[in-house]
């Protein structure tokens, strides 16, 4: 199958209101997520969502790129972020409670769990990436999609969004120099953040 048949498929009203569904549905367990932390422990928790569908063309390039045949079936079966929510927060242990709750939610099943902030990608990049497969109910129907949810602080945000407009898959020639640059900021930044988290720890106990 061709690209154009997958753009095609992905361009679809119907396929493209399920996806904007599923992205309502996922920003409303977020928000009670959000209320519940926020009430608990009397601060704001989170500080942004967003989120995004993946655009065909950026969807046939990852299929390439793990060598899969560019199709539909494959873009369904093997992606898993087709739908991408990120939550950014702004402390690091409040990364791990908002884990916690979505884990605990009888619909939303764990796929995969990757820890970029205990173990930071060699980019320095640092997040808490959650695959989840997530039910959507309309009518007499019930379909799962695969969803990838990326819950950060905003320290690791601003790292995440220089590093994607000036290296993360530019070519490796140019990118040298800022690399070596980047990966020291990422350590100020895992320092920043512990001590913003000390800090307010200290302030608690007052
Ligand atoms: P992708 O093909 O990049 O989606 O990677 P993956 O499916 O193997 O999963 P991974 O968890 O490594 O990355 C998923 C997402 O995390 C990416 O689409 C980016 O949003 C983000 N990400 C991963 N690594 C980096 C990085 O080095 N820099 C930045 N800015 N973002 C990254
Ligand atoms: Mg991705």
């Amino acid at each position: 199958m061709d690209t154009e048949l997958l753009s095609r498929k992905l361009t679809d009203p119907e396929f493209l209101l399920k996806k904007d569904w599923m992205i309502q549905n996922i920003e409303f367990k977020l928000k009670m997520i959000d209320l519940e932390l926020s009430s608990k422990y009397k601060r704001t928790i989170m500080q942004k969502i967003d989120h995004r569908v993946k655009k065909p063309d950026s969807i046939a390039r990852k299929l390439i790129k793990k060598g899969y045949k560019v199709t539909y079936e494959n873009a369904a079966g093997k992606l898993n972020d087709i739908i991408g929510l990120r939550v950014v927060c702004l402390y690091s242990d409040d990364v791990y409670k908002i884990a916690e709750l979505l884990k605990q939610q009888m619909d939303f099943h764990l796929i995969k769990e990757k820890d970029y902030i205990k173990y930071p990608k060699k980019s320095g990049y640092q997040s808490l990436h959650l695959i989840f497969d997530v039910p959507l109910i309309y009518k007499e129907t019930e379909e799962f999609q695969r969803v990838e949810i990326q819950i950060r602080t905003v320290a690791m945000d601003f790292w995440a969004g220089v590093d994607n407009q000036i290296c993360y898959k530019k070519s490796p020639e140019k990118m040298k120099k800022a690399e070596t640059e980047l990966k020291n900021y990422s350590n100020v930044i895992s320092t920043m953040d512990r001590q913003m988290l000390e800090l307010r720890k200290k302030v608690e106990s007052m």
